[in-house]
């Protein structure tokens, strides 16, 4: 049977995965996405230094550097990648302008005929491909040196298809055969080959070293088969083919396929890298060996998917998995192929990574740089695959290994271009492979003049499960108050069942829109304090911050009003009662009744709030108010009924409670929300969000509480089933160590609370005394709570002592229990 020419395009998209992988798709169709293949194989990594240089000394001639380049490309790879197809190997990926190879051992004899490869590999480039001379304008060096390292190495691998079939598919390649020739790479310079012990000791040969030189004379190559043999295969199998085969090219590219002209450029583009470490993979291998860790890589995959899709369009992608001796890592571009390159939408969604890390993620580091750098295809027409490389490129990567668990830095260049709207914060200056001078990487921290709200959504950033409806139902009536139709949501339930996560979810899709958000929150402690969740937000609005001098706060309220309120004149020291500051009082104001300060004062606060709302749509959220204070509540009722003709939406949130007495409830435009526990599928959706392992056995489901005594499905507070699972993996009943163990014995002798508040009293039991006083001090207040508080309420106690304790904490394995940020503690997380 014979190819027809028709098939051309297949063949071309084919070429953006391994052959390997191009075999099975034809022999037995795609297979299943996030189910780990293991084989055991010989690994090549061919590293060929040079194209930095000449990548970025051709970007000064304009486009036509990029069409040389892209021309010194192919013709490199082209030889390269025959050589490899023709001894049996699969190119599993290209990184930068190196290639990871791999040889499936059937027969013993893969270690040599990698080794016979490297060595062909390494004539080639001897003979034919270590001068490039390109096309230049006069004056301009046109020779370029080229020369290239290898490594070999040898063991078990994995192959691994994660993403969605419909839109997104990614190949990774992982296990210790690419550790290993990761590491043997690391230890060879320019022409030279490096091989690991166990592939020498696969060779027939005596190992010398872990990695030792290989410079023997050639080698004679045993028989060798290309993997691929496109005449085996008839129509029906192409067209299979071409099908399977779109979803691991992004989306922009498959369009320009289509129109003619060429890829390459030289393009502003933006690379983050994360490394990833996975929660319980003691070893830093970057083994997927079991079929829940394929699961995590899965449930990872799609969602970091997921976050680039909030941040980016179409263009931002998630260009590649790359596994190596340090376990996995991804390469995410915004800018190419298509614009703009958008840095500080790059860094939000590198922060969001961050702060939304799913709980079976141990720890990513993120490095992030924007600048020029060579995009187009890289490769050969047999294998090719659309890619970002330069100095930029690597230099991303670097931060990425010098990042600490949990930050982004960022480059000197990209930190000075996304400061209008982060905030960053310069590090010390670290030497880096590849760059002369010491680089000075920037920490990236988060939202400018946003931070309080930041550091309070932060605990709800995880997408919401389940409540479709609820939150169909709220972004109707935000879409609506953006557009100047103001309103209100009401948002009730029981603790832990999903109030605050509802609210900031609403909040987030506020604030995607352009609008702002100001927060208040209510605490037991404060129900007799006169506007108490109100301070917050006028406080908030004002700018006023703790290190500013009375006389400073005094003054920025009074120039504020004015600006927002013209001709306000006496009025503005209604402020002095509901901010406690100093502000003068007229003698008009003195002399008016409580209950006429009162109506004028909430006068002032609509006027302030109605001119706010007309530079920016305004999202006002209240927290717990069933501890609110009565001024309080009227307040809101007051706001309510007057704001409904400008861009302000209040949402609030709080416990069933029958004394909350609260007019706007009846107003019509008071969306109403009663949240009730999660059905018991949502529930197992909420686990695989935590552990990324969707199927518990029935015993863990029962104490889950996501079962009831006859095993029938339950529902459950979100909390409750989060807070008794870590219970469950704090006593070791549960172990999710790549794979997830129960020890039925444990688990039946265990007690699980049956109520939230038992299962945090449980779980400060366990903590040492002085921490556990405080914070059984805490708990009285609520589930989070401000510092300040906290220091009223444990009396003798300093902040800074409270903080000591606090950070204490956090450290050890109460973690989830308590995390401390400068201002916000949360108990449980
Ligand atoms: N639908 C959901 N999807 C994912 N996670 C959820 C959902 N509902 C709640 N959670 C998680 O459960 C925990 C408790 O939710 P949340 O803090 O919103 O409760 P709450 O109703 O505000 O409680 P409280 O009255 O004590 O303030 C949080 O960690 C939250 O992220
Ligand atoms: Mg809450």
């Amino acid at each position: 049977m014979t190819t027809s020419t028709d098939f051309s395009l297949t063949r071309q998209l084919a070429a953006y995965i391994p052959v390997t992988l191009t075999r099975r798709i034809l022999e037995k169709g795609l297979p299943p996405v996030g189910v780990p293949h293991g084989l055991t194989a010989a690994t090549l990594f061919a590293d060929v230094s040079g194209f930095t240089a000449m990548s970025e000394e051709l970007a000064t001639d304009g486009p036509r550097g990029a069409e040389e380049l892209n021309r010194a490309l192919m013709l490199t790879f082209t030889g390269l990648v025959d050589v490899v197809h023709n001894m049996g190997g699969a190119i599993g990926h290209y990184y930068g302008d190196a290639m990871l190879v791999y040889f499936p051992d059937k027969d013993r004899l893969a270690a040599q005929r990698a080794l016979a490869c490297a060595q062909m590999m390494q004539q080639l480039m001897d003979a034919s491909l270590s001068r490039i001379v390109t096309n230049r304008p006069p004056g301009k060096e046109p020779v370029f040196d080229l020369t290239i390292k290898i490594g070999v190495g040898y063991g078990r691998c994995q192959e691994i298809i994660v993403g969605d079939p419909k839109r997104i598919l990614e190949f990774v390649l992982t296990g210790p055969a690419v550790d290993d020739v990761a590491r043997a790479e690391q230890h060879a310079t320019s022409n030279q080959i490096i091989i690991s012990q166990t592939a020498v000791a696969q060779a027939g040969s005596m190992p010398q070293a872990d990695y030792a030189l290989f410079d023997e004379p050639p080698i004679s190559p045993p028989p060798a088969v290309p993997i691929l043999d496109w005449s085996a295969y008839d129509k029906a199998a192409l067209a299979r083919l071409g099908e399977a085969v779109l979803p691991f090219i992004p989306q922009a590219l498959v369009e320009r396929f289509a129109a003619a002209g060429s890829l390459a450029e030289h393009r502003p583009v933006t690379n983050i890298f994360v490394q990833v470490d996975f929660a319980g993979d003691e070893d830093d291998s970057s083994a997927i060996e079991t079929a829940e860790m394929g699961q995590q890589l899965q449930a990872y995959y799609l969602w970091v998917v997921s976050v680039i899709e909030r941040f980016g369009g179409e263009n931002a992608h998630l260009s590649r998995v790359l596994t190596g001796d340090k376990g996995n890592q991804l390469h995410i571009i915004f800018g190419a192929p298509v614009a703009p390159d958008a840095p500080e939408q790059a860094a939000r969604c590198a922060l969001a990574l961050q702060a939304e890390q799913p709980a079976y993620i141990a720890a990513q580091r993120i490095g992030l740089t924007a600048g020029k750098v060579f995009a187009g295809p890289l490769g050969s027409p047999a294998r090719q695959e659309y890619a970002a490389a330069g100095a930029v490129v690597n230099l991303a990567a670097r931060l990425m290994q010098a990042c600490p668990d949990g930050e982004v830095l960022l480059d000197k260049a990209t930190a000075d271009r996304v400061g209008r709207w982060l905030r960053v914060e310069p590090l010390p200056p670290l030497k880096m492979k590849g760059f002369l001078e010491p680089v000075t990487p920037y920490r990236a921290i988060g939202e400018r003049g946003a931070a309080r709200l930041e550091n309070y959504l932060k605990q709800w950033a995880r997408p919401l499960i389940g409540r479709d409806q609820e939150l169909a139902l709220l972004r109707e009536r935000l879409d609506a108050a953006l557009t100047g139709s103001g309103g209100a949501a009401a948002i009730q339930g029981t603790t832990g069942v999903g109030k605050s996560h509802l609210l900031a979810a609403g909040m987030r899709a506020w604030r995607e829109k352009g609008g702002h958000g100001l927060l208040g929150v209510c605490f037991r402690h404060t129900t007799e304090t006169p506007y108490a969740p109100w301070r917050a937000i006028w406080r908030e609005m004002f700018g006023l911050t703790p290190d500013m001098s009375v006389d400073e706060q005094v003054t920025a309220v009074i120039e504020q009003t004015h600006a927002l309120v013209p001709g306000s004149g006496d009025d503005m020291g209604l402020w002095q009662e509901a901010l406690g500051l100093p502000i003068p009082q007229a003698e008009t104001l003195s002399a008016l009744t409580a209950e006429a300060r009162q109506a004028r004062f909430f006068m002032l606060a609509r006027r302030c709030f109605r001119a706010l709302a007309a530079k920016q749509p305004l999202f006002i959220a209240l927290e717990d108010l069933h501890w609110a204070d009565q001024v309080s509540l009227k307040l809101l009722d007051d706001l309510s009924a007057h704001l409904d003709d400008t861009a302000v939406f209040l949402a609030f949130t709080f416990q069933p409670e029958e004394s909350l007495t609260l007019e706007t409830l009846q107003r019509p435009s008071c969306l109403f929300l009663a949240l009730t526990d999660l059905s018991a599928d949502n529930g197992r959706a909420l686990l695989s969000q935590l552990l990324g392992v969707t199927a518990l056995p029935e015993m863990v489901e029962r104490h889950l509480g996501l079962r009831d005594r006859e095993g029938r499905d339950s529902p459950v507070n979100p909390l409750f089933l989060a807070e008794a699972l870590q219970v469950m993996l704090e006593a070791g009943a549960v172990q999710i160590n790549g794979r997830v163990r129960v020890n039925e014995a444990q688990l039946a002798q265990m007690q699980v609370p049956d109520t939230i508040h038992g299962l945090l009293l449980a779980r400060l039991d366990q903590l040492p005394p002085p921490g556990r006083d405080l914070l059984q001090v805490a708990s009285v207040v609520g589930r989070q709570f401000a510092l300040d508080p906290l220091q009223v309420v444990s009396g003798e106690l300093s902040r800074p002592h409270i903080l000591d304790l606090l950070g204490e904490l956090s450290q050890t394995e109460m973690t989830r229990l308590v995390t401390a940020d400068p201002e916000w503690i949360y108990l449980f997380r």
